[in-house]
């Protein structure tokens, strides 16, 4: 646990002291959980959106964006039961005055008891070496069988708590479990009470005349409000879907983990429209595309996981998170739900507005039903990030053993693609670095540099992920040729400088992922 947290701390500080994240208005002592990106960030942040975008508006026909504005008229949360039902159990402890999601303590002393399991099956599997047999150990050790009876309880009871919004039994659970407040570590714990996460401002400039809106807490609503004005202007035929980036806010409770549960965040969310009675197969596709996307980027299969929910949120017939193993361990960094007729069917009600598909095979008119998938833009960051952190041991020029940060980003995604570094300033050579960096700018997000040793430079560079670094040196002069020098395994080889172009775009071009993807034919399962 120390050590996640301490990985989780380097990828903080070292976000902040390359320009990628800076908490917001810093000056001012910054704002609890919001954050925001800086030069190093903000291209990372785009390159990841346009690999989203890419992949759902060009590489299926059949879905089309739209940026709908983040104020929408405040009966559309009232529609979406926003207003009525997006609560977290919230729970004071009365010593330490500090504030706590109910269930999130809860799960807190859940992973306690899993990790708990995995320290006794560490231990065997060192006592036991070679011999070991994890699958038997796990049924028949006394000490894991009573752990593992303590969580089925515990979860049992739970989910039962959830499902039925019995916040009495959440408390019981907390006090029973003698859950203690990390600060306090006493359990002086008040009673558990629902919180509504919207955030609430008022429109209008004349106080008589003014109402309260809402500052979205999903983009999603934004794109059902908009379901017919897309479905006709487009021709659109069912099955089709919406996509959507944009900022989404919540007032979470607690707001921890850096970006990973932000107040101010950005989520990128589709709407599959379908018709009803298809939904489950489409579910199935969309879990397997979405995990598609995710383990294009080469960061092994093994970080990823579907966890399926059991409790189901209100508009939800079936629903399963995709995680990733950040440093904190396994956390949903994306949710596919099958939505149902429940959002449009609202807004059908409380607009009196039809909104309706005719299905032109079935001769018949129905309220279609939506498979969603919603990422978080900044938890993807994160994941990118943890993946990509690494602390090596190196030689350095000195012969001596230094250590570099490099960020292994894919290169598709890196925010600066390639450096263009003069060896020297002087004799000719900052001029012709200065001609390269010109015919690569069009193509490519690139950074020169003169100042410091190159091999400052090139651990600069190492630390924001940048793929390629281009030496212009004495032989430049003599021959045309530079020195490349490969971000991962500091390979250096000599080069036509006309042929770095070529180069980068081999190795950093988006699209030979998307290709790779839209190579990979996913049927829609059967039943
Ligand atoms: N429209 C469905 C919806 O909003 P959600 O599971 O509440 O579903 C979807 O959110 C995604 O948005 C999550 O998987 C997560 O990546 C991201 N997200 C949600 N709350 C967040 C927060 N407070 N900070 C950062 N990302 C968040």
């Amino acid at each position: 646990m120390a050590q996640q947290e301490d990985s989780l701390k380097k990828i903080i500080s070292h976000c902040k002291e390359y320009g990628f994240i800076f908490p917001s208005s810093e000056i001012y002592d910054g704002l609890a959980a919001v954050y925001d990106y800086g030069q190093n960030g903000v291209e990372l942040k785009n390159n990841i959106k346009e690999y989203w975008w890419k992949f759902m508006t060009r590489l299926h026909e059949n879905i089309v964006g739209i940026d709908a504005a983040i104020f929408m008229h405040p009966k559309t949360w009232e529609a979406s039961g926003h207003v009525s039902a997006f609560n977290d159990p919230l729970i004071d402890n009365r010593d330490s005055k500090k504030r706590y999601r109910a269930d999130n303590l809860i799960e807190e002393y859940r992973d306690k008891l899993y990790a708990k399991i995995d320290k006794e099956v560490e231990k065997a599997a060192k006592r036991f070496g070679d011999k070991f047999n994890k699958e038997q150990f796990l049924s028949t050790n006394e000490h894991v069988l009573k752990t593992q009876a303590e969580i089925d309880e515990l979860t049992a009871r739970y989910d039962k708590a959830l499902n039925s919004n019995d916040l009495e039994e959440l408390r019981q659970i907390i006090i029973d479990k003698e859950i203690v407040c990390p600060i306090s570590g006493t359990k002086n714990w008040t009673e558990v009470r629902q919180f509504n996460l919207m955030f609430q401002t008022k429109m209008g400039s004349v106080s008589d005349e003014q109402s309260t809106i809402y500052l979205r807490p999903e983009t999603a609503q934004g794109i059902f409000v908009n379901y017919l004005n897309v479905q006709k202007t487009g021709r659109m035929k069912i099955p089709f879907g919406i996509a959507q980036i944009g900022k989404a806010f919540r007032n979470e409770i607690v707001a921890r983990q850096f970006i990973f549960r932000m107040r101010e965040f950005e989520q990128m969310e589709m709407q599959f429209f379908i018709k009803p009675g298809t939904e489950m197969r489409w579910f199935k596709y969309w879990k397997t595309m979405r995990r598609k996307w995710h383990e294009a980027l080469g960061f092994g299969t093994d970080n990823y996981r579907f966890h399926d929910h059991e409790k189901l949120a209100h508009y939800a017939n079936a629903a399963t998170d995709i995680e990733f193993n950040f440093p904190m361990g396994f956390r949903e960094v994306e949710g596919i739900h099958s939505r149902t007729d429940f959002d449009l069917g609202q807004h059908q009600k409380y607009s009196g507005k039809k909104i309706q598909y005719f299905d032109p095979e079935m001769n018949e008119s129905y309220v279609p039903y939506v498979i969603e998938t919603s990422i978080g833009l900044d938890r993807m960051f994160l994941s990118i990030l943890s993946a990509s952190y690494c602390e090596e041991e190196i030689k350095g020029d000195d012969g001596k053993t230094d250590k570099r940060v490099v960020l292994r980003i894919p290169p598709a995604l890196a925010p600066v693609k390639v450096a263009v570094l003069p060896l020297v300033k002087k004799d000719g050579l900052p001029e012709i670095a200065e001609k390269l960096m010109k015919d690569l700018m069009y193509r490519f997000d690139c950074r020169y540099e003169e100042k410091d040793t190159i091999g400052k430079r090139y651990r600069r560079q190492d630390a924001i992920g940048t793929p390629f670094c281009v030496t212009v040196d004495y032989d430049t002069l003599k021959d045309n040729t530079v020195t490349v020098r490969y971000r991962d395994d500091m390979r250096q080889e000599r080069i036509a400088i006309d042929k770095v172009a070529d180069l980068v775009s081999a190795n950093c071009d988006l699209n030979n992922i998307l290709k790779h993807l839209a190579d990979e034919d996913i049927a829609l399962p059967e039943e």
